[in-house]
């Protein structure tokens, strides 16, 4: 049974050993996301603040540039992550290359990269609409106290020893899974603290929402539009419901609560279709 008063902190420790492997790393990894969560947390709250605290021009009132969340969220993860040493390897959204962690000890010796969205959905910042983080653990396949390389970060996503996400919405809760079940963790602000708000997560049998951006419709597969169809037919429990806030974490969070699909199929247009397109064509 459930201990709804357990805290992040306290979950970690109590599940570190059915963990296959028990070093430990992965769970002062997990602490340190923890960690880097609440202060992006504190930042995105005051997102709206921004221009009002801040002095003219790109300094706040502290004298420090003003960046933007995904370059500041960015910030706050890879120091969370380098600086205590945690792991050898991480690429993440906003950094041309993955980012090799050398370390003054032993860092290299660690087994874990990290692959992140520091803030996946910043553009709805400026509308006060929910945005979150993305992170994905694997084990690294090369060897033990050399360097990473990029076989590392490209492996199947069946490989994957733990991964989830943080939601920045109306309230912050990281839902993350080791292979063992999804749980998700809801932060008290008054006091800085996650706690099992949601116990062993899962999707509903059936659910009737779907998300997708259908302002790409005439790009997308023939497979795709003829499940949108479907959708849409009066049939049965039919027509679904289509919700789409064009921010993944919200998105896919709400749906795998009330039971939905988030679909973003290839397309041909818009600045993802267009680097899909290109890549398409020169692969
Ligand atoms: P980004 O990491 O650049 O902020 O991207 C946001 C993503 C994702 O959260 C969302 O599902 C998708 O972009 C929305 O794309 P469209 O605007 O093309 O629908
Ligand atoms: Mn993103
Ligand atoms: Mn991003």
């Amino acid at each position: 049974m459930a201990n709804k008063n357990q805290t992040l902190g306290e979950f970690i420790i109590e599940n570190q050993a059915s963990f296959k492997y028990t070093s430990g790393e992965l769970s002062r990894l997990i602490n340190s996301i923890r960690l880097a969560a609440k202060v992006v947390n504190h930042e995105v709250n005051k997102a709206g603040l921004v221009d009002i605290i801040g002095a003219a021009g790109d300094t706040n009132i502290q004298g420090e540039d003003q960046q933007k969340l995904d370059v500041y969220a960015n910030e706050v993860f890879k120091s969370a992550l380098v600086n205590r040493e945690i792991v050898c390897g991480i690429a993440s959204e906003e950094e041309e290359d993955f980012i090799t962690v050398h370390g003054k000890h032993h860092a290299h010796d660690n087994k874990y990269i990290v692959l992140i969205d520091p803030l996946d959905g910043s553009s709805n910042i400026d509308v006060n609409v929910s945005v979150g983080t993305i992170f994905s653990i694997y084990r690294r396949v090369t060897p033990v106290g050399t360097l990473v390389t990029i076989d590392d970060f490209l492996q199947k996503g069946s490989e994957q020893v733990a991964a989830g996400y943080v939601v920045y919405g109306t309230s912050t809760m990281i839902v993350y899974t080791t292979g063992y079940g999804v749980n998700g963790f809801t932060l008290n602000p008054a006091i800085g603290t996650f706690y099992l708000s949601h116990p062993n997560i899962q999707f509903p049998q059936s659910g009737k929402i779907y998300s997708i951006n259908e302002g790409n419709y005439v790009h997308f597969p023939q497979g795709v539009k003829d499940y949108l169809k479907y959708c849409q037919e009066e049939k049965e429990d039919r027509p679904y419901t289509s919700r789409y806030i064009g921010s993944l974490v919200s998105d896919f969070h709400r749906n795998m609560i009330k039971g939905g699909i988030y679909i973003y199929p290839t397309s041909t247009i818009g600045p993802k279709g267009k680097l899909r397109l290109l890549y398409e064509c020169n692969p």
